[in-house]
């Protein structure tokens, strides 16, 4: 059978409007969070009934696609095959979603043979919505939930910036996380890259114009996509993180530079992740200039 990738991204948008309503409604606590990792890897019971809530109409209404899910992974078990896979941030930015900090969303992607096909990231607190399917362009929608069945939202094209040149670094607004890893190989390299992002040129050659860290990863990558923010880059993301956000960042002409895309098998990689915007002129040069900073 043919898989209908509009269909799919119709069903996990008005998936994504139902999750949307269920973190609007929560009333989280950073006390009462359950923790995985570590104390700073935080999940609520939001998250977790946003995800049972989602792969249930998904498994019903796709029985033989795999899924994956950040709150149902078993790290060695669950993996990103070659198969019509969806894969779901239930909430991403759950740090953010306990204190009220309005940077947090619903990540749905969907991938076949592990390459991101349809993205659906949702803010309910912002009410906007980025989109994209394969081959057919992405999309940010404000006022989105307006739009539910009566496409009153605004719809716009992405990257809503147009996408012009890229400058170096220096003239580059850029995005980089700490995210729950705070220790280990993965911590030390974060640190180095923050600290030659920010140290003066005069330092190590090159440095950041400016350093954005929003609490969502699957935000971040929207940004880049939206051409707000020219660059984001991370150590430690999971296929949930990015999954959707590739998909949304791609048909807007931006780059996955790491994660290998086309042979992308995130648990296995090193989960390294750089996105840069779509650019008239200068991605190339940028991310030239980004491995030679901080090596690739
Ligand atoms: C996290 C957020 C955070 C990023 C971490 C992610 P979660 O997702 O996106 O910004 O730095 O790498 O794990 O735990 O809130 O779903």
């Amino acid at each position: 059978d043919q898989i209908n990738l509009n269909e799919i991204h119709d069903t996990l948008v008005a998936v994504a409007f139902q999750a949307g309503a269920k973190m609007k409604a929560a009333k989280p606590s950073a006390l009462t969070a359950g923790t995985k990792m570590n104390a700073v890897d935080i999940v609520t019971e939001t998250d977790q009934a946003i995800e049972a809530l989602v792969s249930s109409i998904l498994r019903e209404k796709y029985p033989s696609f795999s899924f994956v899910g950040e709150e149902t992974y078993v790290k060695g078990v669950t993996k990103v095959t070659d198969a019509p896979t969806f894969i779901c941030d239930p909430i991403d930015g759950t740090q953010n979603f306990v204190h009220g900090f309005p940077a947090a969303c619903i990540s749905l992607g969907f991938t076949l043979n592990r390459k991101p096909v349809v993205g659906v990231v949702y803010n309910p607190f912002a009410d906007v919505l980025y989109t994209g399917i394969s081959g057919q362009g992405s999309y940010f929608t404000d006022n989105a939930s307006l739009e539910q069945g009566k496409g009153c939202g605004e719809k716009q094209r992405l990257p809503l910036t147009g996408g012009g040149k890229l400058g170096n670094l220096s003239t580059c607004l850029v995005g980089i996380e700490f995210g729950s890893e705070r220790d280990g190989d993965n911590f030390e390299l974060k640190i180095e890259t923050f600290r030659k992002l920010a140290a003066s040129k005069r330092d190590y050659g090159a440095m950041a114009g400016a350093i954005r860290s929003q609490g969502s990863a699957a935000l971040n990558v929207c940004a880049v996509a939206s051409g707000v923010m020219d660059c984001y880059w991370e150590g430690g993301c999971y296929a949930w993180d990015v999954a959707a956000g590739w998909c949304i960042l791609t048909e807007a002409g931006g780059v996955m530079v790491s994660g290998n895309p086309g042979n992308w098998k995130p648990e296995v990689d090193e989960r390294k992740y750089l996105a840069v915007r779509g650019a008239s002129e200068g991605q190339k040069e940028l991310i030239e200039e980004f491995w030679a900073l901080v090596g690739e």
